[in-house]
């Protein structure tokens, strides 16, 4: 007997060294699940993730969709095969991502949208993003208060239709720049769909989603810059003189201003972007991309912490707001965003720490 007490309490004494050591690893039980390597947003997004989880202690696992629908659903579910309690998600498509998400509120799951919202299912718990029609309204701003007089060569393009933030850039977009296509400041040249709807100042989804069809660039490169070319080769010398390019992220921004700088009949253009990737910045310190936003990946990424962290209390994150997802008001706290532009990227990008000095060349 007095042996298997002994026995039985050295098994107690040894498993409780490796329950703390367990402990003391910080895992918690969250899964992250981003869209795609081949975009350096989200290598951004890695980066802090990693950055924000070692310096608390925790150890995460990160998973990447490479932007198939059907390898994101089998991420989340390896995921909730390892036990975890907290999905954050940033769907490839948000209409396909659903299924991943029913999939996690059936295993009792917590769902945090990250960044893009997942649509059409309830089995969504928190939306952790930027204010994203903030981000439209920050192009239409950059490009009102750039041009003067009438008849302003205006290029519209957007993101992928799969993605709810095309809808919701181009909703803040529109807001600004809708009244000055329908006085005249501004022409469409590049989306029959936009000239015609130009006296509407709200668009329903099905309305955006038909411009948003002519001008999307799917979120890639060589895409925008093909769409940029065409659109180039059939306009005439007279629609092109200075223009005015409304592009919906610093990766298109840069296809489509490369495009439009190689042709001679542009003398002058003025581009907006998001993101404020490195490469963007350089090409802003360079006046060759007038614009980008910053939305401040470490804020998201703490946001989405502290979202997972406060599910595992058994609590629930703050919510100042919710977002339609086409069955459910999703709660939400967008968080602020900031138009950077040659006069301020010292301060915004550098002075404030997002990035290190030694990036860039030239900086003033
Ligand atoms: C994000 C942008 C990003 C784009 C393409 C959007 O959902 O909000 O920051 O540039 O997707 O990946």
């Amino acid at each position: 007997m007095k042996r298997i007490v002994a026995i039985l309490s050295a098994v107690l004494f040894l498993a409780g060294i490796v329950v703390s050591a367990v402990a003391q690893a910080g895992s918690l039980p969250v899964g992250i699940v981003l869209p795609t390597k081949d975009e350096p947003r989200w290598l951004q997004d890695e980066a802090r993730f990693k950055a924000a989880l070692t310096a608390a202690g925790y150890d995460v696992e990160i998973l990447f969709s490479q932007g198939d629908s059907a390898k994101e659903k089998a991420n989340v579910e390896s995921l909730i095969t390892k036990g975890i309690k907290v999905l954050i998600i940033c769907p490839q498509d948000g209409t396909a991502a659903a299924a991943a998400a029913d999939a996690a509120r059936r295993a009792g799951v917590k769902v945090i949208s990250y960044d893009r919202l997942i649509r059409e299912t309830a089995s969504v718990d928190y939306y952790v993003t930027f204010d994203s029609v903030a981000v439209g309204a920050a192009w239409g701003d950059y490009l009102v208060k750039n041009a003067s007089g009438k008849g302003n060569n205006l290029y519209l393009y957007a993101g992928a239709a799969s993605d709810n933030n095309a809808f919701l850039f181009f909703e803040g977009a529109w807001s600004v720049l809708q009244p000055k296509i329908a006085d005249g400041t501004f022409i469409v040249r590049n989306s029959a769909e936009a000239e015609r709807l130009m006296g509407k100042a709200k668009l329903s989804r099905e309305e955006m989603g038909r411009i948003i069809g002519q001008v999307t660039t799917d979120w890639n490169f060589a895409v925008a810059k093909n769409k940029a070319e065409a659109d180039l080769t059939k306009n005439k010398r007279a629609n092109k003189g200075t223009v005015y390019i409304c592009a919906p992220n610093d990766g298109t921004a840069r296809a489509i201003a490369d495009a439009f700088a190689a042709d001679r009949d542009v003398k002058k253009f003025f581009i907006t972007g998001q993101d404020a990737e490195v490469a963007s910045i350089q090409y802003i310190i360079n006046g060759k991309q007038s614009m980008t936003v910053l939305k401040d990946v470490r804020v998201l990424v703490n946001d989405a912490i502290a979202a997972a962290v406060a599910y595992l209390k058994g609590g629930a994150p703050a919510k100042t707001t919710t977002y339609n997802n086409g069955k459910a008001d999703i709660p939400a706290k967008p968080s602020a965003i900031l138009t950077v532009t040659k006069e301020n990227v010292k301060s915004a990008i550098v002075d404030s720490g997002y990035y290190p000095s030694s990036y860039f060349s030239g900086l003033q």
